[in-house]
């Protein structure tokens, strides 16, 4: 008799993370090693629902050359229609009807909320965080947050050279949604002098008041990062060159964020977890996210994944003192 070999989809949705390309290697690569087919899902769940050519089997030719790209190769999409369950239906159809009987999905909260509904109508789905925001609370660490937060450093150090040229200020706004992870860090990693981080932490007096002491210290230049969502930047960079007299630039960083080759840290971190996703469905696992947790590779069910509440760098409070 032959035996039946287990078949596993794999795709990526929202918005794409450097290291998509690298989980994607590791999956195809692990699949191919320990026995299982892996078929590849073009644009995410859309391309699950409209099944066709969107569905194509994956070796490790497919593979080749993608390790060091950023973007993914599968293409992703978001899909508002993929909310309603009978669209989700006919997409879990469409994969049984060419035997795959376990799913992959790289993507962020969004993803994790589809993975799972998935699950409960009956494919069970292998969650990997992929994102650039880190919102992923369940998990130390997402597939793309290094990569990001290097650009963005990279961007901030080089504000800081112009700035320094005019003894100007800085405002850079970074992405996260509704996550402060990327700007927090980068405002560590290249010295800011405020970081807005949530708009929580948005105090416009405290900042002013930090603004009019620039001149008086003598400073050449001031950095301020912020996190998208809190504050209209250009405005603010006004209100700081008007009440303090330093000069002051807002730049939106934007989806350059999202783009350019991973770094080894993203890379070694979506191939432990692309592995860990093959692992989990030759165990008949699904339902469950894989995430990293103290430097180890681990599995949560989905449902647990999705009520973990998001905790700021707890390691960062004490930074506050340099921060501020
Ligand atoms: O989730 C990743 C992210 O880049 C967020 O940081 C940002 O808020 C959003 O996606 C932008 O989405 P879009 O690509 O649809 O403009």
């Amino acid at each position: 008799m032959e035996e039946k070999r287990i078949k596993i989809g794999v795709l990526t949705s929202g918005g794409d993370a450097p290291g998509m390309n690298a989980a994607i290697r590791a999956i195809v690569r692990a699949g191919d090693y320990l026995g299982a087919e892996i078929y590849g899902i073009k644009d995410g769940y859309k391309g699950m629902f409209e099944a066709g050519k969107y569905i194509f089997r994956m070796t490790r030719n497919s593979v080749t050359d993608i390790i060091t790209r950023g973007g993914t190769v599968l293409g992703t999409a978001r899909m508002k229609e993929f909310v309603k369950d009978e669209n989700r239906l006919i997409a879990i159809n469409n994969l049984k009807q060419l035997g795959i009987n376990f799913l992959i999905t790289i993507g962020g909260d969004g993803t994790y909320q589809g993975a799972k509904r998935l699950t409960e109508l009956g494919m069970p789905c292998i969650a990997l965080p992929g994102t650039i925001d880190n919102d992923i609370a369940s998990t130390d660490f997402t597939i793309g947050f290094d990569t990001a937060l290097n650009t963005a450093l990279d961007a901030c150090d080089k504000l800081r050279d112009t700035s320094n040229a005019h003894q100007r200020c800085s405002i850079i706004e970074v992405m996260g949604r509704y996550c402060g992870d990327i700007a927090l860090a980068v405002g560590v990693a290249a010295g800011a002098e405020v970081v807005v981080y949530s708009k929580e932490t948005f105090y416009l007096e405290a900042i002013l008041a930090e603004a009019k002491s620039w001149k008086v210290q003598n400073k050449r230049h001031a950095l301020v990062v912020v996190a998208e969502h809190v504050t209209d930047v250009h405005e603010l960079a006004q209100e700081i060159e008007e009440k303090s007299g330093f000069s002051c630039r807002a730049t939106i960083l934007g989806h350059i964020q999202r783009g350019g080759s991973p770094t080894a840290q993203d890379r070694i971190l979506a191939s432990r977890m692309g592995h860990a996703a093959v692992l989990a469905a030759l165990g008949g696992r699904g339902g469950i996210a894989i995430a990293i947790r103290n430097n180890e590779i681990i599995e949560i069910p989905l449902a647990e994944a999705l009520t973990v509440k998001k905790n700021m760098f707890k390691n960062f409070d004490e930074l506050m003192h340099i921060l501020s």
